[in-house]
């Protein structure tokens, strides 16, 4: 064994602090590289304990006692650890080892917390927080004026070249290629480097270095440790050295870096040719790492301290090596709030002394007036995207537009936030799940095919190309200008490929030829048009450069991408301006009721939806695991399709006759078994309710009203009266006079438990209806869901749903099912909830996803009812049963048929019990899974089965920021609900299952913290 892995027994340990310290305390030991590292327990406190390394000079001890001063002088929160002086008042104690060898060591205060390393989830929150820290311990350090110091430089990046010498450890070509690619960088930027300012740095902040607060949501970072490695460099190394163990184990490590580097730079200022080298010094802080983790292999085989990151930053060098280096420049200039492209603002002032016509762009059409086009996700004028899509539609539409605007020039389009890129290269994984590229970064011009393009400054060819992808840019060219002391290119795509009468590296002046516009075969697939975008810089992009970015970087690439229109100048080619969405909440909040509540801390703007996503109005794509409103998918094509058609022809009132109302009621009835024959529509489920009771009460003549806890049947104070799940909440006046509410039959958690406990409810309606008769009254009406929805997604027990029809009949009362939320294909294994208990009610109403959104309801009746119904008085809804609303719903009951919905409803709703079922089984605070098809429910809980609503909650935000809309509800607010609309598929389930086994890994989320 090696003289530095020597170990010091525990008791050893204890002794040496009692005896020096007067500390009589407990040891464990702790990881560390070379050093041995106790954690002292001690009474009521805590202690750190360091045995430096055989060999150690006492003037690095020395150095370290001598940075811990200056910095606990500095700050007044402990934030760094604070040293204990020994009985002769020394801050360095030693002692003789077993091999008669002199050991230095030190007690330090230990800060309470938990270690970086420990804590999941990291966020860039968190990052930030720690480039905070990281940035006022830079700033402390600053002004150390130490001379006389022992410095490890292995860990020096200045120095971090001598990695060169030992590529022989590493054996394949992938590994060889990032480590020398960093190497080369470094080699080659070196002079400038070493001009960068210097100052004393911690050099080792590293996740097992830095303690954050025990707060398992948004946690602080409390302080940084280990002050071994603190030697004189460029400043710069220690927010590289934070960045690369912050950003490790991650898919998008440069947005993670992004928040470390804007959080440093508030405590820090940092300069541009600091950020310059960034990138290149935390890929050389990985390669450093590298090369001594193969060095330690070879060495200390035995020290798994010192291979603890190996795979974690493997992983991070490549993806590091991917990333475009002058991109994260940008973006790092960015986080300090510098314009991210330095030649950002001599560009627009070149721009702004430019005089450009839209003839010098397009010579053979003769306009000069620019018409905007809105493609954005508001756009009104597009409306479904597979307008877009559709190049015939499309096409014609811009062909119409056109004629009405014969002397413009259709274009638009700079920053604009675009649904219309499905394409996989479209896409990518980020740290919150997929994200889309959406925001476009040029002008389109609407012009025909065959148009010729003219240079617009002169310039040299620096780029033809063919992409033949799927919406790709066919025909691309890109010029390269060049400007006093800057560059900048104009690209020109979807042209013709066929007729470029240039090469690659010629020079073309102003007005020359550079190409035409080209058709559908050439141009990536698109209806003729001209892509022109303005650049910078190329980036690392050799026969491309994307037109269109993801959001989440827009503020890049628009400092990358100038508005063409700098150059038009023209009022009509506008780039897209964005939603104020403060302005809209605070209008909210002054003139719509304040109890019009809304989901989310961050309250999102939907502007468009598209089948199983809602999308905001930055084109960020949102599964929606909650609205089951949009029964067929959000905007379903032939819905809106047969809506629009309808609402061109008529829209009026039952007073005439309509073939539509005639269609829908045969359609519908058709899922009903024939005793329900004949029907009601109204506009919304408490309409539809509340016509149900009228009815019930009409033909009974009795007022008394059967319901279940947790109940909510719609917002008319009748139905209010009847939903235990608001007249007993906050702002209710409790249970009025003919309501009965029964217990809610949850075999999970409710007043009677387990498998059998369907006979104890009927019993509990028994007792109801015999103590209601005692007091002279009798029932008049069951209003029910089959699955209860507010309650928590409550199913039914068996032998309930039967015995209690029996018991109402025998009363003479009428059985009314709410099918509001349960109806129409959604609980998979049958069409109605009904149906799973084989019953038949007296009344059935149905709302919500009848019209897929559009407002129509209805209620479906035995004849008997109905006839007595008609008692003299018309009934009378002025927009109930119209043309639209009828058109639309019978709509919806054929695409449930056409795409087999039920079905999918049932398959998929048995998935996701079957993985859900497995997620309880490794996290165990899923109490409990419950539902029918996609009508779902799972309730977070203890082991003894307290409700825990603030993990609900935080389960809830955490999905929204991976995109993902979940929603709870419940009596203890606990209960996750999942109640998509039909089209949800397997595809969307694991996706939504893999997003959940993140968060649930979380240690929010675990029950033993
Ligand atoms: C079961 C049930 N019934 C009735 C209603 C009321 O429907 P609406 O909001 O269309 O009036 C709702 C609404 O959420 C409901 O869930």
């Amino acid at each position: 064994m090696k003289k530095s892995e020597k170990e010091i027994s525990i008791s050893l340990v204890q002794k040496l602090v009692k005896e020096y310290y007067g500390i009589k305390g407990n040891a464990t030991k702790l990881n560390g590289e070379l050093d041995l590292n106790f954690k002292i327990s001690a009474n009521n406190s805590q202690y750190y304990l360091k045995v430096y390394n055989h060999g150690t000079d006492i003037k690095f001890a020395k150095f370290q006692e001598k940075i811990l001063n200056k910095l606990n002088k500095a700050s007044e929160k402990k934030v760094y650890p604070k040293q204990l002086l020994n009985k002769n008042g020394d801050a360095i104690s030693f002692f003789y080892d077993e091999s008669d060898e002199k050991r230095f060591f030190r007690l330090n205060s230990w800060i309470e917390g938990r270690l970086w390393s420990e804590a999941n989830p990291i966020t860039n929150t968190l990052r930030k927080k720690l480039g905070r820290s990281a940035g006022k311990l830079t700033k402390s350090l600053k002004s150390l004026k130490i001379i006389d110091s022992n410095y490890n430089t292995d860990w020096d990046l200045a120095k971090s070249l001598w990695t060169v010498n030992y590529l022989k450890l590493f054996n394949t070509k992938k590994k060889l290629k990032v480590i020398q690619y960093f190497q080369d960088c470094f080699s080659n930027d070196l002079a400038s480097y070493e001009t960068l300012r210097k100052s004393f740095i911690h050099n080792d902040i590293n996740d097992h270095n830095i303690i954050i607060t025990k707060k398992l949501v948004n946690p602080d970072v409390k302080g940084i440790i280990d002050f071994g490695d603190t030697l004189k460099s460029q400043t710069i190394n220690d927010l590289a050295v934070t960045c690369t163990y912050a950003i490790m184990n991650c898919t998008n490590p440069l947005s993670s870096a992004i928040s470390v580097v804007r959080g440093y730079n508030k405590s820090y200022k940092l300069f541009d040719n600091e950020l310059y080298h960034l990138y290149n010094l935390i890929g050389m802080r990985l390669v450093v790492s590298l090369t001594k983790s193969a060095i330690n292999k070879t060495k200390f085989k035995e020290n798994k301290y010192l291979l603890i990151s190996e795979d974690s930053a493997w992983d991070l060098i490549h993806k590091w090596y991917n990333i475009d280096g002058e991109f994260a420049y940008y973006s790092f200039r960015q986080a300090c709030d510098l314009t991210p492209h330095p030649n950002q603002m001599n560009f627009n002032t070149w721009a702004a002394n430019q005089k450009i016509n839209i003839i010098d762009l397009f010579p053979s059409i003769n306009k000069n007036k620019f018409l905007e086009l809105d493609l954005s996700v508001n756009s009104e004028w597009l409306g479904l995207s597979e307008n877009f899509k559709d190049l015939v539609l499309f096409e014609n539409k811009i062909n119409y537009l056109q004629q009405q605007n014969p002397y413009k020039i259709i274009s638009g389009g700079y920053l604009e936030p675009r649904q219309l890129y499905d394409t996989e290269n479209y896409k990518r994984e980020s740290n919150y799940g997929i994200e889309h590229r959406t925001i476009h970064l040029g002008v389109d011009f609407w012009v025909n095919e065959g148009v010729e393009i003219s240079n617009l400054f002169d310039g040299v060819v620096d780029t033809i190309s063919i992409d033949k992808n799927e919406k790709g840019y066919g025909g691309l060219i890109i010029i390269k200008h060049k400007i006093n002391d800057f560059s900048f290119y104009s690209l020109f795509g979807h042209l013709s490929p066929k007729k470029f009468n240039y090469n690659e590296g010629d020079f073309l002046k102003k007005g020359d030829l550079v190409g035409f516009v080209g058709n559908k075969l050439e141009n990536g697939n698109w209806v003729p048009h001209l892509h022109f975008q303005l650049l910078l810089s190329k980036l690392n992009y050799i026969q491309d450069f994307p037109g269109v970015s993801y959001y989440s970087e827009i503020e890049i690439f628009k400092s990358l991408c100038p508005d063409p229109n700098l150059i038009f100048r023209s009022k009509n080619l506008k780039s897209y301006e964005n939603i104020d969405l403060k302005k809209i909440i605070n209008y909210r909040k002054r003139h719509l009721g304040k109890n019009l509540s809304l989901q989310y801390d961050k309250p999102l703007y939907i502007s468009k939806g598209d089948g199983i996503y809602l999308i905001d109005f930055n084109g960020e794509k949102y599964l929606d695991t909650l609205n089951n409103i949009a029964h067929v998918g959000h905007e379903n094509s032939n819905v809106v399709k047969v809506a629009q058609n309808q609402i061109a022809l008529l829209n009026t009132n039952t007073r005439y006759l309509h073939k539509n109302i005639i269609e829908l009621t045969e359609n519908l009835l058709s899922f009903f078994p024939k005793e329900l024959s004949v029907v009601y529509f109204v506009n919304s489920g408490s309409e539809a309710n509340e016509l149900a009771i009228r009815m019930a009460e009409n033909f009974t003549s009795r007022k008394n009203i059967l319901v279940s806890e947790g109940g909510y049947h719609g917002s008319t104070s009748k139905c209010i009266e009847l939903s235990h799940y608001k007249f007993s909440n906050k702002g209710g006046n409790g249970e009025s006079k003919n309501t009965y509410t029964f217990p809610l039959t949850n075999e999970f958690r409710g007043k009677h438990r387990g498998n059998n406990c369907g006979l104890k409810y009927v019993n509990e309606i028994e007792k109801i209806i015999k103590k209601m008769k005692s007091n002279g009254e009798l029932v008049g009406a069951l209003l029910l869901e089959p699955i209860i929805s507010c309650g928590g997604q409550i199913e039914l027990p068996e032998n309930f749903l039967k015995n209690v029809y029996k018991i109402i009949k025998r009363e003479g009362g009428i059985c009314i099912s709410d099918e509001i939320q349960t109806g129409l294909g959604r609980v998979g294994e049958k069409f109605w909830g009904f149906e799973l208990h084989d019953v038949v009610p007296d009344i059935v109403t149905i709302g919500k996803s009848f019209g897929n959104g559009h407002p129509v309801a209805a209620v479906i009746c035995k004849k008997k009812i109905a006839d007595k119904f008609n008692n003299g008085m018309e009934f009378f809804s002025s927009f109930g049963g119209n043309p639209v609303s009828c058109a639309t719903a019978n709509e919806v009951l054929n695409e449930i048929q056409l795409k087999n919905l039920q079905l999918n409803a049932k398959k998929t709703g048995d998935y996701l019990i079957k993985k859900i079922t497995k997620l309880s089984k490794k996290y165990p605070i899923i109490a409990q899974i419950r539902g029918k098809g996609l009508f779902l429910g799972f309730e977070l809980a203890t082991k003894l089965l307290e409700p825990l609503p603030k993990q609900t909650k935080y389960l809830i935000n955490r999905m929204q920021e991976f995109k993902i809309l979940l929603s709870s509800d419940g009596l203890d607010k606990n209960v996750i609900k999942i109640k998509p609309p039909l089209t949800f598929s397997i595809e969307n389930s694991d996706y939504l299952i893999s997003c959940l086994d993140t968060v649930f890994s979380e240690d929010y989320m675990n029950l033993n913290h």
